[in-house]
């Protein structure tokens, strides 16, 4: 077994690698004068089961394109079986037309990485299943659930006995879950279920034209508690913003706002930094640049789920 990585979040690509206790594939990738891509795989991968990781997060067109030519390079090189491990799946939020005209940009993206040559997918927590459908290939998508309710259980633990520097003080008792919108109902109610937490919901609408947030109401209640919301992808950060402030005019008496993708566009580690929110936890399926790095930021490595699931895939 193999496993190769794009550029985009080589950290997280080393501590699979580790974690697999395999050493990363050689493979150099460049760009011409002109920034069109070039890849060159150097190792001997006839026959052998490969992996190729890359997120398609910002800019997701290169990294996309960049995925798309391994893969291919792989099989022209006669690699037995080529699985694309995208942690981060990018353009998935685009997964139907809001308005007439626009594209299915999702669709697409999963035609390109067929047409590279892949012959499955690994992905992480999805924004919306439709995007499974798209897909003529094997996605084995990962719920990232119970590893974020046990990262928050062990923000409630003393950190000398995790070995981890985590911020003391958050106790489960007073926790209550919050999902930030309809279309995250269902997956929040799971994981406040695998918390064994209540749950409040939120309503949210937002303007397709400008993006901008509204939170219009809340179904349940929050005063005194500690608030975890939960989320999918913190994007422009909007919606952290919007729903934290919504629960602590509410009267919350601390804001978490958990999410497994972190895309932080725009000024987002800015905002969030300056937010009422106590504490932002997010993983590493996107790698977060030190720019974009704040003080109130937690950041969860994926790389053992995703290490067993290549393991499962190589039996
Ligand atoms: C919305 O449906 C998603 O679950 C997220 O709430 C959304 O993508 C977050 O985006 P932003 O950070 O731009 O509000």
């Amino acid at each position: 077994m193999i496993l190769f990585s794009g550029t985009s979040n080589v950290p997280l690509s080393e501590a699979v690698a580790s974690a697999l206790g395999v050493s990363l594939g050689k493979v150099e990738i460049t760009r011409f004068i002109d920034n069109e891509c070039r890849v060159f795989v150097k190792d001997d991968v006839a026959g052998q089961e490969v992996f190729v990781l890359q997120s398609l997060s910002i800019v997701a067109d290169q990294h996309l394109i960049e995925l798309c030519l391994l893969g291919q390079a792989l099989k022209d090189l006669g690699a037995k079986r080529v699985t694309a491990v995208i942690p981060w799946l990018g353009y998935s939020k685009q997964d139907k037309a809001f308005r007439k005209g626009e594209a299915i940009s999702a669709h697409l993206v999963a035609k390109f990485i067929e047409a590279a040559g892949f012959d499955a997918v690994i992905t992480t927590e999805l924004h919306s299943e439709n995007v499974l459908q798209f897909f003529h290939i094997p996605v084995v998508e990962i719920s990232t659930h119970t590893f974020l309710a046990d990262t928050l259980r062990r923000k409630s633990s003393p950190p000398a006995t995790r070995g981890e520097a985590l911020r003391a003080g958050l106790s489960l008792e007073n926790v209550i879950v919050v999902s930030p919108d309809k279309g995250g109902k269902s997956r929040s109610d799971r994981f406040a279920k695998e918390v064994g937490l209540d749950i409040a919901y939120l309503e949210k609408s937002r303007d397709r034209q400008t993006g901008a947030v509204n939170i219009t109401g809340i179904e349940g209640t929050v005063t005194g508690k500690d608030v975890v919301i939960f989320d999918d992808i913190i994007n422009t950060g909007a919606t952290a913003l919007k729903t934290s402030e919504f629960v602590k005019r509410k009267g919350a008496a601390s804001v978490y706002f958990l999410a497994t993708h972190a895309v932080l566009a725009g000024s987002a580690s800015i905002d969030l930094s300056r937010s009422v929110i106590d504490e932002v936890i997010v993983t590493d399926t996107i790698s977060v640049s030190d720019d974009k790095r704040f003080d109130k930021l937690f950041i969860a490595s994926v790389s053992s789920l995703l290490a067993d699931a290549i393991r499962k895939q190589t039996k």
